[in-house]
Order: C-alpha cells, then sequence, then structure tokens
C-alpha cells in the first residue's frame, strides 16, 4: 500500500504531513511512502533524511499522487491536487472541512475517501491522532512570545539595582488547549495570569497551571459537549462583558481563543474594550484563522488602535515548523497505525473514529455538519 506526501501548496505553509521518524514506523508496519521533493525542506527535514529512512523521494507531484492510495497533508488539499488523486484513494490531513467546502465539493466528486483529523471525536482512544490538539498547544506557546516581543514591559518582575519593576498582567479569553498553554507559558516567563471561559469545569484547569479565574456563573450551560463551548444567552453575554471589559481595561497583554464548536470565533472583545486598554497594551488574537474574536482585529495584519497594538495571526503553528511537523505527523501515524490490517490500511466506517472524522466517501459528502454548511450555502 502505498502512501504519497506532497508538498502543502498553501501560501505560508511550512509544515509538511509526514517527518522521517514517521515514515520509518510507517514502513516497518509495510507501506511504501513516496515524498515530493523539497516537500519537507522549509520544516528542516531534507530529502537525504527521508531517503535514509527508506522513502521514496518523488519529483513529479502528478505522478506521486496518481500513484498513492493514501495521501497524507497538512491542511485542504488544493484543486489541481484533488484532480490529480486516484478515484478510490483514501485523503488524511486537518482538512476543516467546515472553513473549506470547495474542497469537500471536490474530494467528492472526484470519489476520493477523506479524513478531517479535526473532525476526530474527543475521546480517550483518540487522543494521540489529534492535531487540533498538537497545533492548538503550539499557538498558545507562540502567541505569548509574541506578546511578549510586543510588550514594552518586562513580563516578569525583576529587583534590579534601578528599584523593583513588577510583573506584566496577562489575561487570557478561552482556556482549551491553546488558552492552557497561553497560561503556563505566561506564567514561566512571570506574569500574573488571568483567565476565563465559559464551560465550568475549566476553572480547575486554569488553576493547575499558574493562572487565576475570573468568570461569570452562566444562567445557561455553555458546554456543548466533547470540550465545544457553544454561543450563550444574550443574557449571559451581556453579564460576560462586564468582566471582559473589566479585565481588558486593567491589564497588559490580552489573548484570545475562544472558538465556537471548534471553528468560528465569537466577537467578544469590542471596539470600546480596546478604547479602555492601556496604551502600549497588546492584543493577540489568536482566533483569527476563524474570523477573530477582538471586532477590531484584522486577521492576518497588525493594527495599532489608541496605543494598543493588536495582532491577529494566521496559521501560528506554521510559524514553529519542525516541531508542528513532528506532532501533526505523529498524529497522522497513530491514525493509520490504528486502522492498519495485514499491512494495509483497512476502511472500517463502524469505528467510531472513522465515522466522525469521514468527510466525503463514494462520492458523497458523509459529514453532517459540512453537509448542513454546504445546503446552506446552495440555499
Ligand atoms: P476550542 O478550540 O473549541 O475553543 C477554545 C476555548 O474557547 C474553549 O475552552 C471554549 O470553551 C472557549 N470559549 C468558547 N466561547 C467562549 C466565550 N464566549 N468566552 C470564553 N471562552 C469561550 O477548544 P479546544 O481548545 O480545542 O478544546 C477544549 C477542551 O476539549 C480541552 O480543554 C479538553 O478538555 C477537551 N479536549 C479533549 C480531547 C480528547 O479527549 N481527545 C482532545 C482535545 C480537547
Amino acid at each position: 500500500m502505498r502512501i504519497g506526501v506532497p508538498k502543502e501548496t498553501a501560501p505560508d505553509e511550512r509544515r509538511v504531513a509526514m517527518v522521517p521518524e514517521s515514515c520509518k514506523k510507517l514502513i516497518q508496519a509495510g507501506y511504501e511512502i513516496a515524498i515530493e521533493a523539497g516537500a519537507g525542506g522549509e520544516a528542516g527535514f531534507g530529502d537525504g533524511a527521508y531517503r535514509d529512512v527508506g522513502a521514496g523521494i518523488e519529483t513529479q507531484r502528478e505522478a506521486l499522487l496518481g500513484a498513492a492510495d493514501v495521501v497524507l497533508g497538512v491542511g485542504a488539499p488544493s484543486s489541481e491536487q484533488i484532480a490529480e488523486m486516484r478515484p478510490g484513494a483514501v485523503y488524511l490531513g486537518s482538512l476543516m472541512p467546515l472553513r473549506n467546502l470547495d474542497a469537500v465539493r471536490a474530494l467528492a466528486s472526484r470519489r476520493v475517501t477523506a479524513f478531517a483529523t479535526d473532525a476526530i471525536p474527543r475521546t480517550t482512544r483518540a487522543q494521540a491522532m489529534d492535531t487540533l490538539s498538537s497545533m492548538a498547544n503550539i499557538a498558545g506557546y507562540k502567541g505569548v512570545l509574541l506578546a511578549a516581543a510586543e510588550l514594552n514591559k518586562y513580563f516578569p518582575m525583576f529587583m534590579t539595582a534601578a528599584g523593583m519593576v513588577p510583573p506584566a498582567k496577562v489575561f487570557i479569553i478561552g482556556a482549551g488547549v491553546a488558552g492552557l498553554q497561553a497560561i503556563a507559558t505566561a506564567k514561566r516567563l512571570g506574569a500574573n495570569v488571568t483567565a476565563t471561559d465559559v464551560r465550568p469545569e475549566v476553572k480547575e484547569q486554569i488553576e493547575s497551571v499558574g493562572g487565576k479565574y475570573v468568570g461569570i456563573e452562566l444562567q445557561e450551560s455553555a458546554a456543548a459537549g466533547g470540550g465545544y463551548a457553544k454561543e450563550l444567552s444574550e443574557a449571559d453575554r451581556t453579564r460576560q462583558r462586564e468582566i471582559l471589559a473589566a479585565q481588558c481595561a486593567q491589564v497588559d497583554v490580552v489573548l484570545t481563543t475562544a472558538l465556537i464548536g471548534g471553528v468560528f470565533a465569537p466577537r467578544l472583545v469590542t471596539a470600546a474594550m480596546v478604547h479602555a486598554m492601556r496604551p502600549g497594551a497588546v492584543l493577540i488574537d489568536l482566533a483569527a484563522d476563524g474570523g477573530g474574536n477582538c471586532e477590531l482585529s484584522r486577521p492576518g495584519e497588525t493594527v495599532t488602535v489608541n496605543g494598543v497594538t493588536i495582532l491577529a495571526p494566521l496559521n501560528l503553528p506554521a510559524s514553529m515548523p519542525m516541531h508542528a511537523s513532528l506532532l501533526f505527523s505523529r498524529n497522522l501515524t497513530a491514525f493509520l497505525l490504528a486502522f492498519t490490517r495485514d499491512q494495509a490500511f483497512n476502511l472500517d466506517l463502524d469505528d467510531d473514529i472513522q465515522q466522525g472524522a469521514l468527510i466525503t466517501h463514494e462520492g458523497e459528502v458523509r459529514h453532517a455538519r459540512t453537509l448542513d454548511a454546504l445546503q446552506k450555502g446552495a440555499a
């Protein structure tokens, strides 16, 4: 069974879906692997490193994709890549189907069986395959480093011969995987950290990584199951706004990570809240890929409003491509090895993980939320 790994085509994408360490494991499990020449270069994995573990290097992408039974990717494949895939082939990657409906349509009409690692159910068995968590961890870490580099102050408290400087105050909105990593990273850098979320179980998690929880008692639960949040009721939203406004006005750094259903970013930080922030403060909007949590964020750009710098970086994991690729590749390898029988990929649509992650199969869209989005788009 042949796995093909093309070079990513999205602008600014520097990750690769498979690193040599994982190739070695999959080759031992009986797969053949071909990598497009140069695919791992920007992540620090040269063609030679792949050859050393027994992978083939293919210079022609069309030949690579045409021969592959399983195609691995980081993001959604391009329309050209999909057209070069073999009907009946399996695609595995972080497809983000709700943000890439055109790719979903093209995969279905090409009769590719596409799995999105971002749609994998959040169960203990699936944890090792969860690319969302691996990448969110990187975003949380890198977001804090960007804030520290941008801020006109130290993060830690310092006792110096010239006197004491107090620690920076950091406020994190959304304490899922990215938010918890951001709290831990800001804490390691010596900042005072407060954080909020709408899922009640996170209070303890915030405290366990060194943050102080601030939040409202919700009148209606916002937990949607599987670690996902749903939108707040209007009454809760109004009450939450007061807390957010008070916190934003006091701190040096606001870092936002809130997502609804893991996909869309609710607008939580209003223009008025930004205007009330201290001049010199920094806001890092880590939800920029989902549209942004701050009304004034411009995804992919840095803007300054009233002395407050707002960064809304896109695809932060790609800015740390070596470890991002390593972890991503381990997630895909865990998926493939869990479903390998007799040295080949075993399609088993009764399995809960395959069922949850399946987006297209035999010419049809099989993922309910994606199908719903496509039908709404067509209406
Ligand atoms: P996410 O990326 O969907 O959302 C980020 C955070 O934003 C969440 O904590 C959410 O509650 C919060 N949020 C949404 N609306 C908000 C609002 N209006 N105000 C404040 N915060 C808001 O979530 P993520 O980070 O992917 O995962 C969340 C949780 O799911 C994790 O902490 C973990 O407990 C669980 N999980 C379990 C996995 C497994 O068992 N395999 C894998 C991944 C996550």
